[in-house]
């Protein structure tokens, strides 16, 4: 699975299917689609209950942390919202997506083109600002579950990300993670941040999903320590 630069990123989400407008020429990242974000919402699928059958012999080690049922999620620099729209269809039905203004037309955009997809419902949006506790505090955290793929490329913002995931997420909720490392001093600066704050899970990348997995991209699930 390559990073794309064709307009529209198509993905198969159990029965469903999601057809994302991406615009690579635009100078704001978050109007493209990222792979990381398929990566973990395929991984999530792998391993979703709704997915794997219960009556299985092989145990699934991701059934809990993929029981989505009642959760609050948040997801973090969420670009055109592939993530969070593929995990709303793994059963994260209260889920808010956020991003820096110029980034919710495209957003918001995709969000309409998917709605039958999203079994008619518009998902919530706001915008957030990493650095701005007063939007963080507007989504009146904590949230079970907080989302982010593809976030960590610009080292001066690691500080306030950092800082943002650890106010969104419950002292019992994870961070799901698609990681790729785009920027050696932001990957450092990171995880140093991240190891102070959270316990750090790895995916092995055979739980991944296999065609959509390569070997630059992880997984990773954040747990307050
Ligand atoms: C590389 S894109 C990834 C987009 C999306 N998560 C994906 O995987 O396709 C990084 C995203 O982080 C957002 N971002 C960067 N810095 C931010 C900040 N300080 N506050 C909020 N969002 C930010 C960008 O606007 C962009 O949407």
């Amino acid at each position: 699975m390559k990073f794309t630069d064709s307009p529209t990123i198509e993905l198969q989400v159990r029965s469903a299917h999601l057809s994302i407008h991406q615009d690579n020429g635009s100078m704001h990242v978050g109007t493209s689609v990222w792979p990381c974000s398929l990566v973990l919402v395929k991984f999530a699928e792998r391993w979703s209950p709704l997915t794997s059958s219960s009556s299985s012999s092989t145990p699934n080690p991701y059934a809990h942390l993929l029981d989505f049922s009642n959760k609050r999620a948040v997801e973090l620099g969420c670009g055109c919202g592939l993530a969070s729209m593929g995990l709303f269809l793994l059963g994260l039905n209260d889920v808010v997506l956020t991003d820096i203004a110029p980034v919710m037309p495209a957003l918001k955009h995709n969000l309409k083109r998917n709605k039958p997809s999203l079994h008619n419902k518009t998902l919530k949006t706001a915008q957030l600002y990493w650095t701005n506790p007063a939007q963080i505090n507007a989504l009146k955290p904590p949230f079970d579950v907080v989302i982010a793929t593809d976030v960590v490329y610009i080292e001066e913002s690691v500080a306030s990300l950092v800082a943002a995931m650890e106010a969104l997420v419950s002292d019992n909720g994870v961070v799901l993670l698609g990681y790729q490392l785009r920027s050696p001093e932001a990957d450092r600066l990171f995880w140093e941040l991240c190891a102070r704050v959270f316990a750090i899970e790895k995916i092995p990348h055979e739980d991944l999903h296999p065609e959509y997995a390569y070997e630059e991209a992880d997984v990773f699930v954040l747990r307050k320590k």
